[in-house]
C-alpha cells in the first residue's frame, strides 16, 4: 500500500460526523485563487451571495442572479480539492416552490459540480429541503438573520432578542434538522439562543455574530482579511489588513511607473 494517502474532498456526512467531536471551519469563498489559499485550511466553503455584497458592489444580496452563483461556484470548485463547497442558492430561486427549488439546484450542481446548496430559511422551508435531500441534493440550511429576507425583517437586526422569537428560531432549527438538512448556519442570533439550538439539535450549526458554542464557525473571507475600511461589523475578527497592504503596493507601483523606475531592467525582454 502507498505511504501517500490522497486527501479526498470532504462530504456532507464527513460535517455531520464532526457534530459533538471538531469545530466545523467554514469561509466563504468567491474565486479560484482565493479558494486555492483557503481550502488546507478550512472544512468547508461556502460560495455566498453575499458575493453580491462583496464582489459586485450591490447594497443587498437580492439582485445576485443564478448564473453569478453558477459562474463563481465553478471557480471555486475548480480551485479546491479538499474542501466541501456549498452553494448559495440565490434569492427568488427556490421560495416559489420546491419544485423550483430543485430545477436551480439541480443546475447549480450538475454545472459547478459543488457538493451541496444552502438555502434561507427555517420551517416554512422544511418542505422544501425535504424534497431536496430526498432527490439527492444536500441542504445546508440558514435562519436567524437571513439577508434575503432584509425586508420583511425590517433591517440587518439581530434575531431572537425575546422568548417569542428564541422560540420561533428554535422551531427553525427543528424543522430543517427533521427535513434533512446536514447543516444548518445561524446568522446574527444572541448569543444564548444559538447556544440553545446548538445543544438542542443533531446536526451541526454553523454560527456567524451568533455564538462561541456553536459546532462551527463561518466569516466572510474578505471581512475576516482586512479589505473594507468602512464599516466592520462587531461579530468580525480580522485576521489580516489587506486593505492597506493593497493601498501601499498599489501606491508603490504608482510611484515607480511615474518615475519611470519600473519596469526595471530585470522585468523587460
Ligand atoms: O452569503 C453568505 O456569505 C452567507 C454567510 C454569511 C453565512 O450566507
Amino acid at each position: 500500500m502507498s505511504a501517500i494517502r490522497e486527501v479526498r474532498r470532504r462530504t456532507v456526512r464527513d460535517i455531520r460526523n464532526a457534530k459533538g467531536k471538531t469545530p466545523v471551519v467554514c469561509l466563504t469563498a468567491y474565486t479560484a485563487p482565493v479558494a486555492k489559499l483557503l481550502d488546507p485550511h478550512v472544512d468547508l466553503m461556502l460560495v455566498g451571495d453575499s458575493l453580491g455584497m462583496v464582489v459586485y458592489g450591490f447594497t443587498s444580496t437580492l439582485p445576485v442572479t443564478l448564473d453569478l452563483m453558477i459562474a463563481h461556484a465553478g471557480a471555486v470548485v475548480r480551485g479546491s480539492s479538499r474542501a466541501l463547497v456549498v452553494v448559495d442558492m440565490p434569492f427568488a430561486t427556490y421560495q416559489e416552490s420546491p419544485a423550483q427549488a430543485y430545477r436551480n439546484s439541480a443546475r447549480v450542481m450538475a454545472e459547478t459540480g459543488a457538493q451541496a446548496v444552502k438555502i434561507e430559511g427555517g420551517v416554512e422551508m422544511a418542505e422544501t429541503i425535504a424534497f431536496l435531500t430526498q432527490r439527492g441534493i444536500p441542504v445546508m440550511a440558514h435562519i436567524g438573520l437571513t439577508p434575503q429576507s432584509v425586508n420583511t425583517l425590517g433591517g440587518y437586526r439581530t434575531q431572537g432578542r425575546d422568548d417569542a422569537a428564541a422560540v420561533r428560531l428554535l422551531a427553525d432549527a427543528r424543522a430543517v434538522e427533521e427535513a434533512g438538512a446536514f447543516s444548518v448556519v445561524i446568522e446574527g442570533t444572541v448569543a444564548k439562543v444559538a447556544a440553545e439550538i446548538s445543544a438542542a439539535i443533531s446536526i451541526p450549526t454553523v454560527g456567524i455574530g451568533a455564538s462561541a458554542e456553536c459546532d462551527g464557525q463561518v466569516l466572510v473571507v474578505d471581512d475576516m482579511l482586512g479589505l473594507f475600511t468602512d464599516f466592520t461589523p462587531k461579530f468580525v475578527k480580522k485576521y489580516a489588513d489587506l486593505a492597506t497592504v493593497v493601498s501601499e503596493a498599489a501606491g508603490a507601483y504608482a510611484e515607480e511607473v511615474r518615475a519611470r523606475t519600473f519596469p526595471g531592467p530585470e522585468h523587460v525582454v
